[in-house]
């Protein structure tokens, strides 16, 4: 299975391996070419595209880091309230995260949070919730930091740690 993601509104799925370039995926394998390949080191901006409502440079971005943690699949029917923890952390000090409650297209719930020190580390956990009727997609909470010039977590790093729960009931 390759790697998902929604590219202008629609859920797609890319053959190539997460440590792709975003940019390199957008304009070879689905033909978007407006953003262009400059520089390819983060400087010059030509790549940029929104990501999630963030402005980022995609010749920074693979397309298998940014960090989803467990879905919900709860269908398109009804009304849901969701409710999620995230936890990360960093052996770095105070690197700033941005957290989404979301189905892939609505963003239930989100916040900007910030790792804080601890013996051993930086850790931070938040609590995202809120209520959906028909979602569009699995209900899941997507995280990326916001103090890396290409707005990733490091999945391998030894010096990140990330983990989530999820829960949705339908109410309605
Ligand atoms: S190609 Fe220059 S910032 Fe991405």
């Amino acid at each position: 299975m390759g790697v998902q993601f929604k590219l202008n509104g629609k859920m797609v799925e890319s053959a190539a391996s997460p440590a792709s370039r975003l940019l390199d995926v957008v304009r070879n394998e689905f033909g978007l070419t407006g953003a262009k390949c400059g520089c390819k080191e983060g400087e010059c901006g030509a790549c940029s595209v929104l990501l999630d409502g963030l402005l980022v440079n995609s010749c920074m971005v693979a397309i298998g880091t940014l960090y989803t943690g467990p879905s919900v699949a709860q269908g398109t029917a009804g009304t849901w309230f969701a409710s999620g923890q995230v936890t990360v952390g960093s052996s770095g000090g105070g690197d700033n995260f941005d957290a989404i409650l979301w189905d892939g297209t609505t963003v239930i719930d989100s916040c900007r949070f910030t790792t804080t020190s601890v013996s051993g580390g930086y850790v931070a956990a938040v609590t995202l919730s809120g209520v959906l009727a028909n979602p569009a997609g699995n209900i899941r909470i997507s995280v990326r930091c916001g103090s890396r010039t290409d707005n990733t977590i490091n999945y391998n790093a030894s010096s990140y740690t990330k983990d989530s729960t999820l829960t949705a009931i339908r109410i309605a």
